[in-house]
Formats: C-alpha cells, sequence, structure tokens
C-alpha cells in the first residue's frame, strides 16, 4: 500500500515523558510506511528510551546532541531542518512547548524546530494539570496562532494515577495527522469528497434492526486517501467499530433515510460523492415503538418497503457520482446496469463473495466502468489503494469550477 507517507522525510522529535515508549510505534509505523524517519532524542527523553530502540527500527542515526561530532549536525546543524518535510514532537512536554512558543535553540530539537519551514505537529503527554496550566494554554495557544498542529492530548488514566487529559494520542491518530499535513496541497485540494460508509440500520423496534456485513473500512479508506490528496473528505458513516479518521468530517447515520438527508444536505456544494455504504434496499413499513413479544406462533412476517435510492436521486449537474455494486453473480453485467439507470460517472464493482474483497476485510478487488464502456480491472490491493485508483478516475470528471 502506498500512501503520502511513502519516500517523505519526518523528523521525530522524542522529549522526555513517560510516553516515550509510544514513540517506538510511531518511529516503526512511519517506517514501514517507507518514511524516512530522523529521530531526535531530548535529554529528557534519553532518560526514558534508548537511541539502539530508535535506530534499530529506523535505520537511521538518531541525534541526541547537537554538538555530537558524529552527528550530521554538528557539521550542518540546520540540515533536519531543510530535509523535513514534517516535524512531529511526540510526545512532548510541557517544557519543550514552551521552549518552542519563546523562540529557545538550546538542543538539536529546538534548534531544528527553529529553522524549519515544514509544517510542525505537536503531541503533548503530561499530567492534566500541566496541560490545563494557563502557561501551558498560553504557549499552545502562541503556538497554534503561527500555524503549529496540536494533536491531543487524549483523556484517560495518567502515570500520575489521575484520570485527566494528558495522555498522548494514539499512532493512527498521529499517522492521520502527519499524512493530512504532507498532503494538504495535493491535486485535490480545494475539492470537498463526500463518502458514504457502513451498512445501514433499519429498525424493526426499539431493540431490533435489519442490517447488512459492511464494516465501514472501504468508505473509511476512500476519505483517508482523498484527506491525504489535500480534499476536504466528509464521511456519511452508519455506527462501525473503525476510529473517525483524523482531519475528516464526520456525520453519523443509521437507517437509509437518515443516509439520505445527510447526503443531499453534504452534497449541495460537493465536487463528488462516493456511495461506499451499504444502503438497504428495503425497510420496515413501520417501526414498532415498543420490543415486539414472541408470541405463540413458531412465524413472524415483517412487511418491508423500499427505500429511496439516494445516489440515484442526486442532481449530476456539478457533482461527480460514483457508485458501488455489491454483487454475488454477473458481477459487470449488474453494475454496467447500475450504472446507468442510477445515473453514475463511476460504478466500482466488487465481487462480495470473493477471497479478501468486499465485506470487512482490508483488502479488495474491483472493476472500475465508465460512462465510456472503459472497465478497469484492478487487482487485489489495500481499500487504500483502491481509494487512490477511485480518485484518480474521479479527477477528470470534476464539473464544479473553483472561483
Ligand atoms: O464496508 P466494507 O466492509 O469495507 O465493505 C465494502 C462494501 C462491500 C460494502 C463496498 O465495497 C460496497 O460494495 N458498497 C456498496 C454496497 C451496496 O449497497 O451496493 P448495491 O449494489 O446494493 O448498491 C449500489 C449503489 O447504490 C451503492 O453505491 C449504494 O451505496 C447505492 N445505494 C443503494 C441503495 C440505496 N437505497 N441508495 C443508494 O444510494
Amino acid at each position: 500500500m502506498s500512501t503520502v507517507l511513502d519516500g517523505k522525510h519526518i523528523t521525530l522529535g522524542v522529549t522526555g515523558s513517560i510516553a516515550c515508549y509510544k514513540a517506538i510505534d510511531l518511529a516503526s509505523k512511519l517506517t514501514q510506511a517507507n518514511a524516512n524517519v530522523d529521530v531526535i532524542l531530548t535529554k529528557g527523553a534519553s532518560k526514558f528510551v534508548t537511541t539502539l530502540a530508535f535506530a534499530a527500527i529506523t535505520h537511521r542515526p538518531v541525534v541526541t546532541d547537537v554538538f555530537d561530532p558524529q552527528s550530521e549536525l554538528s557539521i550542518d546543524h540546520v540540515a533536519l531542518a531543510e530535509r523535513s518535510d514534517s516535524i512531529v514532537i511526540a510526545p512532548a512536554t510541557a517544557h519543550t512547548i514552551a521552549k518552542m512558543a519563546h523562540g529557545l535553540a538550546d538542543d538539536a530539537l529546538t534548534t531544528t524546530l527553529l529553522a524549519t519551514q515544514a509544517p510542525v505537529i505537536v503531541a503533548p503527554a503530561m499530567d492534566a494539570h500541566m496541560f490545563d496550566n494557563p502557561a501551558t494554554q498560553a504557549n499552545v495557544r502562541l503556538l497554534e496562532e503561527r500555524g503549529v498542529t496540536f494533536i491531543g492530548p487524549a483523556s484517560g488514566r495518567l502515570a500520575s494515577g489521575l484520570i485527566g487529559k494528558g495522555r498522548l494520542v494514539e499512532t493512527p491518530e498521529i499517522i492521520g495527522c502527519i499524512s493530512a499535513a504532507l498532503g494538504r496541497h495535493g491535486d485535490l485540494a480545494g475539492k470537498k469528497i463526500v463518502v458514504s460508509a457502513g451498512g445501514t440500520e433499519e429498525a424493526i423496534d426499539p431493540v431490533r434492526v435489519i442490517t447488512n456485513h459492511s464494516s465501514g473500512k472501504m468508505g473509511y479508506a476512500i476519505a483517508e486517501a482523498a484527506r491525504d490528496r489535500g480534499a476536504s473528505a466528509v464521511l456519511v458513516s452508519t455506527p462501525t467499530a473503525l476510529p473517525a479518521p483524523y482531519g475528516v468530517r464526520m456525520v453519523n447515520v443509521r437507517s437509509a433515510l437518515d443516509m439520505r438527508d445527510a447526503i443531499n444536505h453534504e452534497c449541495r456544494d460537493a465536487d463528488a460523492v462516493v456511495m461506499a455504504a451499504a444502503v438497504a434496499d428495503w425497510r420496515p413499513v413501520s417501526t414498532a415503538d415498543q420490543k415486539i413479544k414472541k408470541g405463540a406462533s413458531n412465524e413472524w412476517a415483517i412487511e418491508l418497503t423500499k427505500t429511496p435510492d439516494i445516489i440515484a436521486g442526486l442532481a449530476a449537474d456539478s457533482l461527480v457520482k460514483v457508485g458501488f455494486a455489491a454483487e454475488s453473480q454477473d458481477l459487470i453485467a449488474n453494475a454496467q446496469s447500475k450504472l446507468v439507470s442510477k445515473g453514475l460517472d463511476l460504478i466500482v464493482a466488487n465481487d462480495i463473495t470473493a477471497e479478501d474483497a468486499g465485506f470487512a476485510s482490508d483488502t479488495n478487488r474491483v472493476t472500475i466502468l465508465d460512462r465510456e464502456g472503459g472497465a478497469d480491472d484492478l487487482p487485489l490491493m489495500s481499500k487504500y489503494d483502491v481509494g487512490v485508483n477511485i480518485l484518480d478516475r474521479v479527477r477528470p470528471l470534476f464539473r464544479r469550477d473553483i472561483s
């Protein structure tokens, strides 16, 4: 899977917080995404983690001292600042945040920060009272005014035993933040892309619903791929087990009718919509107010009625419409027919009975059909890469001019 991180230079500043150990996982995930990770450990961080732990993962020298004759910085102390595509401080202590706010440069990390033009991302980790302290809050606000992006801290149990807002956010969230920063000037910058995800829930009574096997992974991946190319991504999602992707605006829905209202609203000023959600074709004619009790009979019939066809109902004058076809047989014929009947620009056909494809898998195997008779059979790939391929085909179709 190739993402916006591929080949990028990320400088990871690690400062003296107990959460340092999580920075090893972050360095590992960034390296696995094929980023070149240069780690700078502050003196405080070196009390918690070793340079070896990071060097073994990044396969690159770790910087601890700008005056170390072995360090590249001793020759060109702004080398990292100049080659970084983004600088991330995770975890960031109150002390380092304060030094950044006041332009101090007394170690390798603050020297690099003062010299860089790259996007700076700060993931704080400290005791809750320290983060709430007016001094820390003033430093955070000052840095945000200067364009520094803060992510977290999260709330939860802290090293002190307190429960509060001071925990380092999880690695996927930091990676999402870095990806959004790296992609901000991408080829979809200025475009609004609406994506639907998950399986709708059609209520029978307050307890029971009719739903399907959609996990939301396909839609979430498309939204992340759009974010990573600079788009303003909106995800209209049913309940899923997935964390909300960083930098994507979430609109939470349950039923097909809820989804219709949300999609209609969000598509008024959108450039494209990608309907990856598994929307129920039928819903109960009526939803009982109370839980339906089991009667003496062994059978129970539920009368269903058709749901409105959301994507078919969208005006297409300035909106690129991309649908999916979830089929178990006659994949291309059924997809072709939906492409025409729903007035789509593209349709992504997937055989939901295929191995490692369709519902809940991390990968998918799709054929993308267009209105000119084109049919692109894509090999099995990550759902993120399917999203990239879909967006590659959406780009030439944009009809709304950016004024
Ligand atoms: O979420 P995952 O676990 O990752 O699984 C991914 C997926 C299999 C759900 C996804 O790849 C997929 O196929 N999504 C479409 C599922 C679906 O409803 O397909 P369909 O052939 O029934 O519907 C055709 C298109 O019309 C779809 O874009 C659908 O969102 C849309 N539709 C359907 C019904 C309806 N009332 N309104 C709609 O807009």
